[in-house]
């Protein structure tokens, strides 16, 4: 395999942030293991991008909370290319609703998807990995460094994949494998309408019954308002594979970049006190907001 080639695993790809990253990729000369769920019926679609690049994609099945799943696809790119220079984590759901809301198994859930089969992911790959001196990308979130309510499954699995980034940059370095984590704002993708809801979200006896309408409300105004386009993620994370060193985090997104700039530049408590305001003020009933605030993730 000629010196030159180099391979990226993307998880996620059948729509959004990893559907847009596959051409990015591909346009700049990576080789592309492109998965998603149900290849078989899916992955037609995706590989109609890769008319343009011959024999530089290859799309697979990969559902990131099955074991056998995660090791075929790392399996697949030692078959095809012998080698994988770089995983983008990017598979990723939110549950919203209150935490007494969600039942025990809808949080694991949260948790197997988002986390998990991140973590789990980049295990079965870093033999690859460090023998190509490669690279890590792990899609976080606003929500992985701010907690919002009726999203402590989202925040917590977000949080937690920053934790996993952070201690595995460290402990990966001397082996010459680089860690990063991308932290977007809202963007258009079909995430806020795919979102799941605590199963007990919508009872009007829960005595979150008020707040959960309210983010109803407000996902609603922000799936249908016009955000930025997933090709700025998608951009952001070529990029970042590309740089010789990569920062250990990226923000794409206005709202992302305020929300950091907050924390670095004002008191803890401060900036705490005005996050609890912009928290009350999105959960405020639609009536009682002069301009619908934004929700990211
Ligand atoms: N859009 C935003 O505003 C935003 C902001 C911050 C962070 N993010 C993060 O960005 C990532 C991508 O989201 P997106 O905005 O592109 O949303 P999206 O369009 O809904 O894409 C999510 C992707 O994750 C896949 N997925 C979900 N569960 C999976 C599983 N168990 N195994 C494999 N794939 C799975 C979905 O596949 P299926 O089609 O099979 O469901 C889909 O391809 C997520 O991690 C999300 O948390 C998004």
């Amino acid at each position: 395999m000629a010196r030159d080639v180099r391979v990226v695993l993307v998880t996620g790809c059948s729509s959004g942030f990893g559907r847009a990253t596959v051409p990015a990729f591909l346009e700049n000369g990576w080789h592309v293991l492109a998965t998603l769920r149900g290849a078989a019926e899916r992955g037609p679609a995706l590989v109609a991008e890769g008319e343009r690049h011959p024999g530089r994609l290859l799309v697979v099945s990969l559902d990131v909370t099955r074991d056998d799943q995660r090791r075929a696809a790392v399996a697949a790119a030692r078959a095809r290319w012998g080698r994988l220079d770089c995983v983008v984590s990017n598979a990723g759901q939110a549950l919203w609703g209150a935490l007494e809301d969600v039942t025990p198994q809808e949080l694991r859930a949260q948790m197997e998807i988002n986390f998990l089969g991140a973590a789990l992911l980049v295990r079965d790959a870093l033999p690859l990995l460090r023998a190509a001196g490669g690279r890590i990308i792990l899609i976080s979130s606003l929500f992985g460094r701010a907690g919002f309510p009726l999203s402590s499954a989202y925040c917590a699995s977000k949080f937690a994949l920053e934790g996993f980034g952070a201690a595995i940059r460290e402990e990966l370095r001397p082996h010459g494998v680089q860690v990063a984590v991308v932290e977007p704002g809202r963007h258009r993708t079909g995430f806020a309408g795919r979102a799941a809801w605590g199963e007990r979200s919508a009872s009007a006896r829960s005595p979150y019954a008020a707040q959960s309408a309210a983010l109803a409300e407000l996902t609603r105004a922000v799936a249908a308002s016009p955000g930025p386009p997933a090709v700025r993620v998608a951009s952001a994370v070529v990029a970042l594979a590309e740089r010789r060193r990569m920062p250990a985090r990226v923000r794409v997104g206005r709202d992302t970049r305020l929300a950091h700039l907050m924390r670095r530049c004002l008191p803890e408590r401060l900036a705490d006190a005005l996050w609890a305001v912009a928290c009350a003020r999105a959960l405020r009933p639609h009536t009682e907001r002069r301009a619908p605030a934004e929700v990211t993730s």
